[in-house]
């Protein structure tokens, strides 16, 4: 297993829209495997692969300290089959932002469909914060971060922010 880097915003590969993964092999477990280790290096809830320079639908999600150890999951070519109509709001940041947080309007449960790294189906059901770290890790394999969910204003409030705190460091 390896620490791998993590891209940051203005990174092209966060914006390209990831491949769908056809291969289940080992070179897609010890990815996976990176990813894991990566985001809990980083004390993140989430990675998607783009996010460390693989344009692959790919991520995985790490809340069990707010969901059990069902919150723990890597999903492979993900995809949204329900969502529920309630809205939750809460503050949302990201690994590839970091420093900065705003809140972002998001659905409060979510149903994924997906792979398992070794190409078994995988349903998976989240509430509050599991639910908006799915959702938000989906949106990383389309190419959206979460600052484009947020009003203009506060975007570029949000990215004022961000350049001060990048040119400090
Ligand atoms: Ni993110």
């Amino acid at each position: 297993m390896a620490i791998r880097e993590i891209r940051l915003l203005g990174d092209p590969v966060l914006r390209e829209e990831a491949r769908e993964v056809e291969v289940f092999d080992e070179e897609l477990q010890s990815l996976v495997d990176d990813m894991f280790e990566t985001m809990a290096a980083a004390e993140g809830a989430g990675l998607a692969a783009p996010q460390i320079g693989i344009s692959r639908r790919v991520m995985v999600v790490d809340v069990r300290r707010e969901a059990g150890p069902r919150g723990r999951v890597a999903l492979i070519n993900p995809r949204v089959v329900e969502v529920g109509e309630e809205e939750d709001r809460s503050p949302e940041g990201c690994l590839s932002i970091p420093g900065v947080s705003e809140v972002v309007a998001r659905p409060l449960r979510v149903v994924m469909e997906g792979k398992t790294p070794r190409g078994e189906p995988i349903r998976v059901e989240g509430e509050e914060l599991f639910a908006r770290a799915l959702l938000h890790e989906l949106d990383h394999l389309d190419g959206v971060l979460f600052i484009d969910r947020l009003t203009p204003l506060k975007r570029r409030m949000l990215l004022r922010k961000y350049r001060k705190l990048q040119e400090e460091e």
